[in-house]
């Protein structure tokens, strides 16, 4: 790892004695290239939601896991497999990354090879005549796909063999799925540039220090010292904040629009992060997600989506659109004056308060993995 090993070793310190990751960890294109093969291509990353990714009855869809690039395909109903977006041939790119297609075959367009949703290969123009040719040999890349709470996850090879995903979410799973996040589907999706990097907006995520100064309407319906962090197995971090008692989620004046999710506690919001990019917040009545995509050292894209319950007519989001988007842009302003201050000569790995034990256990575990050998 090309960061100080004292400085991580200082960030991995019992919480009250540690530190943040030093500044480069934040602006380094080394370390950034460096997450984008061993934390997300080489983790469970979150690739989005299955009813969006085959939208239309789309059987193909190209999206990228870190610097790997992954072609999805939905051959029946409740099937997805995952492989190399990258063909046997001379490793062209089978789709553009994004795209989807319904085609009931793979064809790469560079020279024609084509292969099955399965991966198998069926045709490699102007190789019939070649008796040693062996298709079964030239197959796509097969990588490990997962789907829970109507998302889907990829791993898509790093140096190390892939924790099994029920293990990786750990305790995360027993907290989101009486939501029933597969039944609830997306009302409203916002995307946003950040001119960040990606472990600032998770670290920014995880605390409320923060809430008094920038978040005004936040602190009106929930207040910002409530609620207790978890620490549970699994690569997750986060906790809970409660409801303040005329509120009974989190909009602009307490008040929901939609229905209460049965079996839930409508007390509560649970702010929950999986790494490496999925951060979950279940209401009362709706859950919403930010799912990051990091971009650059300094710039990361973020989709917000928010879910609501299957119904006719179907609920109007605005109430919960319009108060996460004004704290999403609080957020994101604070979030880009750290970037810059973390590009300064002078920026240091600072101390951690004592409400920060959740941002503490992300940096504890981001730190560990820049350590492994
Ligand atoms: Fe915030």
């Amino acid at each position: 790892m090309l960061l100080d090993r004292a400085a991580l070793v200082a960030a991995t310190e019992p919480f009250g004695r540690s530190r943040m990751l030093p500044p480069a960890a934040y602006t380094s294109a080394e370390v950034f290239a460096w997450e984008q093969r061993q934390l997300f291509a080489g983790s469970w990353t979150c690739v989005g939601r299955e009813s969006e990714l085959r939208a239309g009855d789309l059987t193909q869809r190209a999206v990228s896991c870190g610097d790997v690039g992954v072609l999805l395909t939905f051959d029946s109903p409740g099937e997805v497999r995952a492989y190399a977006n990258t063909c046997a041939h001379r490793n062209h790119e089978l789709l553009p990354v994004g795209d989807g297609t319904s085609h009931r075959s793979i064809t790469c367009p560079y020279h024609a090879w084509t292969y099955g949703l399965d991966g198998a290969l069926h045709q490699a123009p102007g190789f019939r005549a070649n008796a040693d040719f062996d298709p079964a040999a030239h197959g796509l890349v097969p990588l490990p796909v997962e789907r829970w709470g109507g998302w889907v996850f990829v791993h898509a090879g790093g140096s190390h063999a892939p924790e099994p995903f029920f293990d990786h979410l750990g305790a995360m799973a027993g907290i989101v799925d009486p939501y029933a996040p597969e039944q609830l589907v997306v009302r409203a999706t916002q995307t946003y540039e950040v001119a960040a990097n990606w472990k600032v907006i998770t670290e920014n995520y995880h605390e409320c220090y923060h809430c008094p100064l920038i978040h005004p309407e936040l602190c009106h319906v929930s207040p910002p010292t409530s609620g207790q962090n978890y620490d549970l197995p699994g690569r997750w971090v986060g906790g809970s904040m409660d409801l303040r008692p005329e509120a009974v989620t989190m909009s602009l004046d307490g008040s929901s629009h939609g229905v209460p999710l049965p079996g839930v506690d409508q007390r509560r919001v649970e702010y929950l992060g999986l790494l490496p990019n999925l951060l979950v917040s279940a209401h009362p009545d709706y859950v919403m997600t930010h799912r990051l995509t990091p971009l650059a050292p300094d710039r990361t894209q973020i989709e917000c989506s928010w879910l609501f319950p299957d119904t006719d007519p179907p609920v109007d989001p605005s109430y919960a659109v319009e108060f996460w988007d004004l704290t999403n842009r609080q957020d994101w302003a604070a979030c880009e004056s750290v970037q810059r201050g973390l590009a300064s000569p002078h920026a240091r790995a600072g101390p951690l308060a004592p409400n920060e034990d959740a941002v503490y256990r992300f940096v504890s575990m981001i730190a560990s993995a820049y350590l492994a050998p």
